[in-house]
């Protein structure tokens, strides 16, 4: 129950009026300087609020969003890599290797941009997938090795659907009805044998006359393959789709054709030669 306020003997201080058992408060005041920031702080906030972004659907009358700063930083960063972007461009591929600040410069941009784009089938760092994603890293190539053959891949793709894309299509022996069953099995042992895996000597070499008639064109004479025709080399250590007999006899049974986009469309010209420079020199560029 409050009583009457009053001066407190002891303290020089006034009373609160509340008492408990004798023991009466002292009202002792906030000091004035915290007084005052506290109501700076609700002013600033106040400010606050109207100048910058606070609610979600208020966005404060300074104009400022994370957003927009990130927009102005990319802005400046495309700003600042332009002229090295046009130097690319205009250069033949072949002489970007010559300077050591465009070659280092290309190498970065070739490999974020292969995180971005081609590292989902190609793997990280080009080392490849099952199901037929080549490997970059190798010396083994389909389409061909060099800086223009690595660059025209890239730039219209494999069975891509653009009018400038590599193509070739295997054909589907089995699926087809072209080769028996057993005709099949004969020339995967054939395969087999190129690369000195075969345990059936009759098979393979019955096999033998189904490869000449039917797969050199491709695969070439002793296996090694044909770019023009991207076929790869049967003899390598390096399988597409599995170096078992199993394996080799479905992809004669299926034929085989994989699919990689143009990029042509997606990606300018020089991100494409930062690209190849990339792939080039992951190991296996010729
Ligand atoms: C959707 C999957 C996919 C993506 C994404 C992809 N590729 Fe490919 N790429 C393939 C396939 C599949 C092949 C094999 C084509 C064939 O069978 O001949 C291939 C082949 C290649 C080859 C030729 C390899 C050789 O041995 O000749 C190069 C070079 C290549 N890709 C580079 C790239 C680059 C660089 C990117 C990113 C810009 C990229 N790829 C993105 C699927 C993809
Ligand atoms: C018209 C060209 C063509 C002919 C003819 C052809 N192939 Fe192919 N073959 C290809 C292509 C292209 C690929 C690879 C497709 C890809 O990269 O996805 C391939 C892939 C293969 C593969 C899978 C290789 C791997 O790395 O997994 C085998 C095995 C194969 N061929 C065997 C044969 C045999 C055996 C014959 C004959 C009976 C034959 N091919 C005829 C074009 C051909």
């Amino acid at each position: 129950m409050p009583t009457k306020t009053e001066k407190d003997a002891v303290t020089g201080t006034m009373t609160t009026g509340h008492e408990w058992d004798g023991i009466k408060e002292l009202n002792t005041p906030l000091p004035k300087w915290w007084i005052y920031v506290f109501y700076a702080t609700i002013v600033w906030a106040a400010a606050y609020y109207v100048f910058y972004p606070s609610l979600p659907w208020v966005r404060g009358i300074a104009g400022w969003s994370q957003r927009g700063e990130l927009a102005e930083k990319l802005a400046a960063e495309r700003e600042r890599v332009r002229p090295m972007l046009e130097r690319i461009r205009a250069m033949p591929i072949a002489d970007l290797q010559r300077s050591a600040e465009l070659r280092d410069f290309a190498f970065a941009g070739g490999r974020a941009a292969f995180a971005d784009n081609c590292a989902p089938c190609h793997g990280a760092g080009g080392a490849g997938a099952k199901g037929g994603f080549p490997a970059l890293v190798d010396d083994e190539w389909i389409w061909g090795g060099d800086l223009a053959a690595i660059q025209r891949t890239i730039t219209y793709g494999v069975r891509s659907g653009h009018a400038e894309t590599r193509t070739s299509q295997m054909p589907r022996f089995g699926a087809d009805a072209l080769l028996t069953p057993a005709q099949i099995s004969d020339v995967a042992e054939h395969v087999l044998s190129l690369s000195g895996r075969s345990t059936n000597a009759a098979a393979a070499g019955r096999g033998k006359a189904t490869y000449a008639d039917q797969c050199v064109a491709c695969h070439g004479d002793t296996g090694r393959g044909n770019p023009e025709q991207g076929g790869p080399s049967l003899v390598d250590q390096v399988w597409l789709y599995g170096s078992d007999k199993a394996s080799i006899e479905r992809s004669v049974y299926l034929g085989r054709g994989g699919v990689m986009p143009a990029w042509t469309e997606r990606l300018d010209e020089a991100t494409i030669k930062m690209l190849t420079l990339y792939v080039h020199s992951l190991g296996g560029g010729r």
